[in-house]
């Protein structure tokens, strides 16, 4: 048995990995302040630290009270709109976070460390799917507060040793297929969240930004990966880092699904109508986004499970029917306790 430390662990991908690695055995502390995370989505016996990690003290004394084998290093500042208001605050608190909590792993002789990146890093991508060899230009601050992280990260690699992954994430979606844990984001960005709380009544009608794009039906492209088939990715990662000292792999479905075909799905998995508009094209969204993954197969033996969009989409409608006021329903509630 090994022991993680998981920041960010009460939030959406954090919690659903925290779950896998309970389930592989391991122990695990979650460090997250709560912002946008919840304290029900820590499964029972998860010792939970409610901490900034820009508390340099805080983060000390949870290292100097615990022996880790790992990081998974899930909290950030991770909206893309917010990012282009508040740029300086996304590049400076996602970098410095990233880089003392990796000195003070390395200080405490853990030597393995996970980053969640982003495919924002690429920006308007010239080839798809894209491979870990594109071109890494990210258009908003966010894509590139993540790029800072990962360069960071490169230091400690070199001067320090630090094992260390970086996890370019497509869009993750989906929910535990259990139905213990799922989406709970506010605000809530994300399209199938945000389509299915229009479906239930929960949210505003959905606005479709851009028909005009060079896609099939117009629409934008993007990657869905299941959130456990992304928690099964970070499984297989730690097990790399005792082989290699630095790996990077683009984990997306390697499909890619329409804004249309998400509102269609939705609309047949739930029985009910999305309310949508068609909007304009908001500044900075590619036409499609699709992940190569063979790296990830092959270097891991990752496969995703939920592959299909259907698929995905009927476990999230799964966990926010049964929680429509998501962990604060009174289900979540009782199934924390
Ligand atoms: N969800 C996606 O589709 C997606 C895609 C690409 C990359 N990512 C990255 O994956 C990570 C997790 O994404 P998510 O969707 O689970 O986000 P999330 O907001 O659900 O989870 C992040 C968690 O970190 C906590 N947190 C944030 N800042 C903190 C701080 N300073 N100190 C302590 N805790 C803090 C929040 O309370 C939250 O629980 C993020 O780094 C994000 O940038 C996510």
């Amino acid at each position: 048995m090994s022991r993680f430390l998981i920041t960010g662990g009460a939030g959406y991908v954090g919690s659903h990995t925290v779950l896998a690695l309970r389930e592989r055995g391991e122990e695990v502390v979650v460090l997250d302040d709560l912002r946008q995370g919840h304290r029900e989505a820590v499964p029972p016996g998860v010792e939970l630290v409610v901490a900034d990690l820009s508390d340099r003290k805080q983060v000390k004394e949870v290292f100097a009270s615990h022996k880790f084998d790992g990081v998974l290093h899930f909290a950030a500042l991770s909206l893309v709109g917010e990012s282009m208001r508040e740029p300086m605050r996304y590049m400076a608190e996602n970098l410095s976070n990233t880089l003392w909590l990796a000195e003070a792993a390395v200080k405490a002789g853990c030597m393995r460390f996970v980053l969640s990146s982003t495919a924002a890093l690429f920006g308007f991508p010239k080839y798809i799917p894209i491979d870990e060899n594109a071109e890494i230009a990210p258009v908003s601050a966010y894509g590139e507060s993540k790029l800072m992280a990962e360069t960071g990260l490169k230091w400690a690699e070199r001067v320090h040793g630090l094992r260390t992954a970086s996890l370019r994430y497509f869009n993750a979606a989906g929910a535990d297929p259990q139905g213990r844990l799922g989406e709970d984001h506010n605000p809530e960005t994300h399209l199938i969240p945000l389509a299915i709380n229009a479906a239930l009544g929960l949210g505003p009608e959905l606005t479709v930004f851009g028909t005009d794009y060079d896609t099939p039906d117009g629409t934008c492209i993007r990657d869905y990966v299941h959130v456990t088939d992304l928690a099964d990715a970070h499984l297989r990662v730690l097990d790399v880092l005792n082989e290699r000292p630095s790996v990077r792999y683009n984990v997306g479905n390697g499909n890619g699904y329409s804004v249309r075909e998400v509102i269609e799905t939705v609309q047949r998995v739930s029985g009910r109508k999305v309310p949508y508009r068609e909007g304009a094209r908001r500044p900075g969204d590619p036409a499609v986004l699709v992940a190569s993954n063979q790296r990830l197969r092959e270097e891991t033996g990752w496969q995703p499970r939920h592959e299909s969009l259907e698929d995905i989409i009927r476990t999230a409608w799964a966990w926010r029917a049964a929680h429509p006021q998501g962990f604060s329903s009174p289900a979540a509630k009782s199934e924390a306790a």
